[in-house]
């Protein structure tokens, strides 16, 4: 018993819709990844996320009244944010990578949080409405970071910066957390 010419038209049809779905599928992943890269190369800065217990820690330092503001610059998949929701403050972050922002847009939407987060460069924004800045970044633009914060934020906003001081700046304090350090600073 063989296999007749409409079996073979059928299997050469599964065959090619099986390599289209596999070209197709195989090429947004290229494309996405490449996406992602190229936003690296532009911002210096990849998403590392900081340690959960840790954003725990550094919150327990800050005393802020309910509703004040918090700005998470790069704020990758919204995880300060999503905490400071629950300490009672409003968040608002900028990521400017594709896949932790839609992320963070995703658990947004499903948690039905308030929090407030655009895909946009943050040394582009205006940060005066800020009381408490929050920051994950590299060593690369700290300076520039510093000097965005001088001239945009208000008497009395609190910075938090792990992992990375920023020059010329002396901190309030240093909080030991792992593997990196909190460097708390105040305007
Ligand atoms: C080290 S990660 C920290 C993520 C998050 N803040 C955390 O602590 O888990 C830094 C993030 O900042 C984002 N980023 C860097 N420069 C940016 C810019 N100028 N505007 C918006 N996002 C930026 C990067 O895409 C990256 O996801």
């Amino acid at each position: 018993m063989g296999y007749g010419l409409q079996d073979m038209d059928t299997l050469i049809i599964l065959l090619i819709t099986t390599l289209a779905v596999i070209f197709i599928s195989g090429s947004i992943v290229l494309l996405f990844a490449l996406w992602s890269i190229h936003t690296i190369i532009k911002i210096k800065v990849p998403w590392v996320k900081t340690p959960l217990e840790n954003i725990v820690k550094v919150f327990s330092e800050i005393n802020l009244p309910e509703n004040s503001l918090m700005y998470d610059l790069g704020c990758g998949d919204g995880r300060s944010m999503f905490f400071a929701e629950k300490q009672g403050y409003r968040g608002k972050g900028y990521e400017l990578s594709l896949y932790p922002f839609l992320k963070c847009l995703i658990k947004k939407i499903f948690t039905g949080s308030k929090i407030e987060i655009k895909r946009k460069n943050f040394f582009d924004e205006n940060l005066k409405d800020a009381d408490l800045v929050f920051v994950f970044l590299v060593d690369a633009v700290m300076e520039k970071l510093g000097n965005k914060l001088n001239k945009d934020l208000k008497s009395g906003a609190i910075i938090v910066s792990y992992g990375f001081e920023i020059p010329g700046w002396k901190p309030e304090k240093i909080l030991n957390t792992n593997p990196s350090k909190f460097y708390l600073y105040k305007i």
